[in-house]
């Protein structure tokens, strides 16, 4: 099975980004730990991608066409106003899960909205690290199905 884990605007800056909110770790070691993870659920392969910039992040979506069987994404600020992420995401026909470090539901109005998380299978916020694994967990069991 073929993963596509994909990180948004300044997610490359966690580690030292507010670490009260997002935690200590960096992504380097965040995607080490998943990779760690994914050992224990199965025959798993995953690649990582991440970039500050809003179409590079569609053109990467679009990318997992018929060539990822899921994507966990975190599209990070844009969680909130791009339409064109939550456009390609319904369009690549790959089953996604949004990923969160925080709990955005508990911090400022203008984060409670997630334009992406209708296009997505299921959202994952507020564990840190651990919701990446999580949402693993959940798109593993989710594919396995199919
Ligand atoms: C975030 C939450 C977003 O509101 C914020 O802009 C981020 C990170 C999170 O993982 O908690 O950059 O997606």
């Amino acid at each position: 099975m073929k993963i596509l884990v994909i990180n948004g605007p300044n997610l490359n800056m966690l580690g030292v980004r507010e670490p009260e909110i997002y935690g200590e770790m960096t992504l380097d070691k965040i995607n080490e730990e998943l990779c760690e993870f994914s050992k224990t659920l199965g025959d798993i392969e995953l690649d990582f991608y991440q970039s500050n910039h809003e179409g590079d992040i569609v053109d990467k979506i679009q990318s997992a066409h018929k060539l990822y069987d899921g994507i966990i994404i975190n599209p990070a600020a844009y969680t909130h106003t791009s339409v064109a992420i939550a456009d390609a995401i319904r369009g690549v026909e790959v089953k996604t899960v949004e990923v969160h470090l925080s709990n955005i539901n508990s911090r400022e109005e203008y984060r409670k909205q997630s334009l992406s998380a209708p296009s997505c299978l299921g959202i994952v916020a507020g564990f840190k690290q651990d919701s990446y694994k999580m949402a693993l967990l959940g798109l593993y069991n989710a594919l396995k199905n199919d």
